[in-house]
């Protein structure tokens, strides 16, 4: 199976724009962070960051196959003393204007969160991952990110009361009920909705890399061998990286030059897997400096 790695480089809402209708199997990415400090270093105001950010939601949504997922990493800033609300409004309006489905939201538990003190607050050590669909339909296997049942079968699956033995309906309707003695004696589990893993930032050239595990657990969950992964910010690269390794199509693209050349020399891409788009505002971008938190 010919597996292709299209990098573009320049912004990813023209780039969009050339992708065609339902293509894409998976959207994973992590944008730049809404930041105050507009002025000095180019970032996105929060207060500007949902009109910013919708016209691109519009594009994902459009690019994206019915059966596709859009996970999208991010998480506000403390900015004078409080969270901002940006993402909460995100999530808003791409529901309200777009018809996005906001189907879950996960949790990126950074294990390895350095130690501090502040006065209001405890270390920040975890992120958002938000799932969106564009239907209720999508594509997932679970079977692919199942995890030992361990220890828990041993203790707590041998003490079973009589409520655990049948099915324990939601009483909020979820749909969620659960009958646990049907683990009993499995060897494997589904996870759960939060995720453990290590930030990886010192062995990349970029301050915001993804651990690997991070698009990995997803591109196994929402895709499958030949499908397409896009990252329309892609960074380093992690999203593609990965994607090539678990022979999936990716299609990549950066704002930043630099990076994207990065990119294109780690992943080896050869003239066959390339597709180079250097269109005349991309090879004409003015200088400026990307805050990518
Ligand atoms: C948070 S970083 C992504 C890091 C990436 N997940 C990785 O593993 O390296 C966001 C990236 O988006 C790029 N970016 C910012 N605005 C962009 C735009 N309008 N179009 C494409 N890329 C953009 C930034 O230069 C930055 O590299």
């Amino acid at each position: 199976m010919e597996i292709k790695t299209d990098l573009y480089l320049g912004d990813c809402l023209n780039i969009l724009k050339e992708l065609p209708d339902n293509s894409v199997d998976l959207i994973f990415t992590s944008p730049p962070y809404a930041d105050q400090r507009e002025k000095t270093y180019g970032g996105i105001h929060p207060d500007k960051y949902v009109a910013w950010f919708l016209p691109i939601a519009e594009q994902l949504l459009r690019v994206l196959k019915p059966t596709g997922t859009f996970v999208l990493n991010i998480k506000e800033k403390v900015v004078n003393g409080e969270r901002s609300t940006y993402v909460m409004e995100l999530i808003l309006e791409m529901k309200r204007q777009q018809g996005w489905f906001w189907t879950e939201e996960f949790i990126w538990h950074k294990k390895n969160c350095y130690p501090g003190k502040w006065p209001n607050r405890f270390r920040d050590s975890w992120e958002r991952l938000i799932q969106f669909n564009k239907s209720k339909r999508f594509y997932m296997n679970q079977e692919t990110v199942m995890v030992p049942m361990g220890e828990w079968s041993k203790s707590r699956l041998k003490r079973l009361s009589e409520t655990d033995k049948t099915r324990d309906e939601s009483k909020v309707g979820s749909g969620f009920g659960k009958n646990i003695s049907n683990w009993l004696d499995r060897e494997k589990a589904y996870p759960t909705n939060v995720l453990h893993l290590a930030t990886e930032c010192n062995n990349k050239n970029h301050s915001a890399a993804f651990p690997q595990g991070l698009p990995e657990w997803f591109i196994k969950l929402f895709t499958k061998e030949g499908d397409t992964v896009l990252d329309p910010f892609m960074g380093s690269g992690t999203t593609n990286a990965v994607a090539k390794r678990m022979k999936r199509n990716s299609i990549g693209i950066e704002i930043v030059p630099e990076y994207y050349e990065m990119v294109k020399n780690e992943l080896e891409p050869t003239e066959l897997y390339l597709l180079e788009k250097k269109n005349s505002y991309a090879a004409n971008l003015p200088e400026r400096r990307i805050d990518i938190r």
